[in-house]
């Protein structure tokens, strides 16, 4: 059975085609990344499977329903939870707040399965916290953390609405080497019931973690298949890999904007 299936998904913005007929399935409990240069269209494509935006064309199924025409907040309630490129937290608020807040209600609907009771809901906030390595800062208010542990505060707050399916946009993007490495583990001890759907500049990370990998090459899938079969792949070493190498010698946070 397949999770999520993107069927033929684009989004136009006047001429351009960010994203252009893009096809994949995914299984469920799979490690999938997503790579491209920058400007390929990934953060796209993530914002019509979430639905922050309405494709020009195409459909996106996820758990056998057609989510095309539902609005993210309902597509939270089937069990898809997502990150952004950029943080999007409370930052005078703390640490447990912050995630506590993802229970909220949205529009009179509040999130599926993060408990009824109080003592539930407290319970989802403490094994998200705890999951990423929180918990011990859970009074800390978010604009005081590090770069790394907001981002891991993200983390937290997509893991407590106890998601079917993860996508993750650039989780290393502006992380020392210790914090990349911590979030890889963390990534990689994640159970099987959450898919992960992970976009990724830092090879390191794709290929420590990902199983699939899909390629995007301006708004196109220019190679889709096993890490091992992307990786020797001659057309994704020439436009993607070998851009990758240069702009990795260089200062991540840098080359993670270089084009955009
Ligand atoms: N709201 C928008 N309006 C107009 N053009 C847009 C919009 N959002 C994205 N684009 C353009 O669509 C293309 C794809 O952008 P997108 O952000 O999806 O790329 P990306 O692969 O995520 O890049 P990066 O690796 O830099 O994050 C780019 O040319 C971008 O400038
Ligand atoms: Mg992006």
């Amino acid at each position: 059975m397949t999770i999520l299936n993107v069927d033929r998904l684009e989004k136009s913005f006047g001429a351009l085609m960010a994203v252009n007929r893009v096809s994949f399935s995914i299984e469920p409990g799979e490690r999938r990344a997503i790579i491209g240069p920058n400007g390929a269209g990934k953060t796209t494509l993530f914002n019509l499977i979430s639905g922050e935006l309405d494709p020009s064309g195409g459909r996106v199924v996820f758990v056998g329903q057609d989510i095309t025409k539902l609005p993210p907040n309902e597509r939270a309630n089937l069990g898809m939870a997502r990150t952004f490129q950029r943080n999007n937290l409370f930052l005078g608020l703390s640490v447990w707040e912050n995630v506590r807040l993802a229970g909220h209600p949205v529009k009179g609907v509040s999130p599926r399965a993060f408990g009824s009771t109080q003592s539930q809901q407290i319970q989802v906030v403490k094994d998200s916290l705890e999951r990423v390595g929180l918990y011990e800062r859970r009074d800390a208010i978010a604009r005081t953390l590090s770069y790394g542990e907001q981002r891991q505060l993200e983390l937290a707050i997509a893991l407590a609405t106890q998601p079917k399916i993860l996508l993750l946009d650039e989780p290393a993007a502006g992380m020392s080497p210790a914090e990349t490495n911590r979030l890889l583990g963390l990534l990689r001890d994640m159970p099987r019931s959450i898919t992960l759907l992970i976009i990724e500049h830092d090879m390191d990370v794709v290929f420590g973690l990902a199983e699939h990998v899909t390629v995007l090459h301006y708004g196109e899938v220019l190679a889709n298949g096993t890490t091992e079969q992307v990786r020797n792949n001659p057309r994704v070493m020439e436009v993607y890999l070998g851009v990758t190498e240069a702009q990795r010698s260089k200062p991540r946070v840098n080359a993670a904007k270089e084009t955009t």
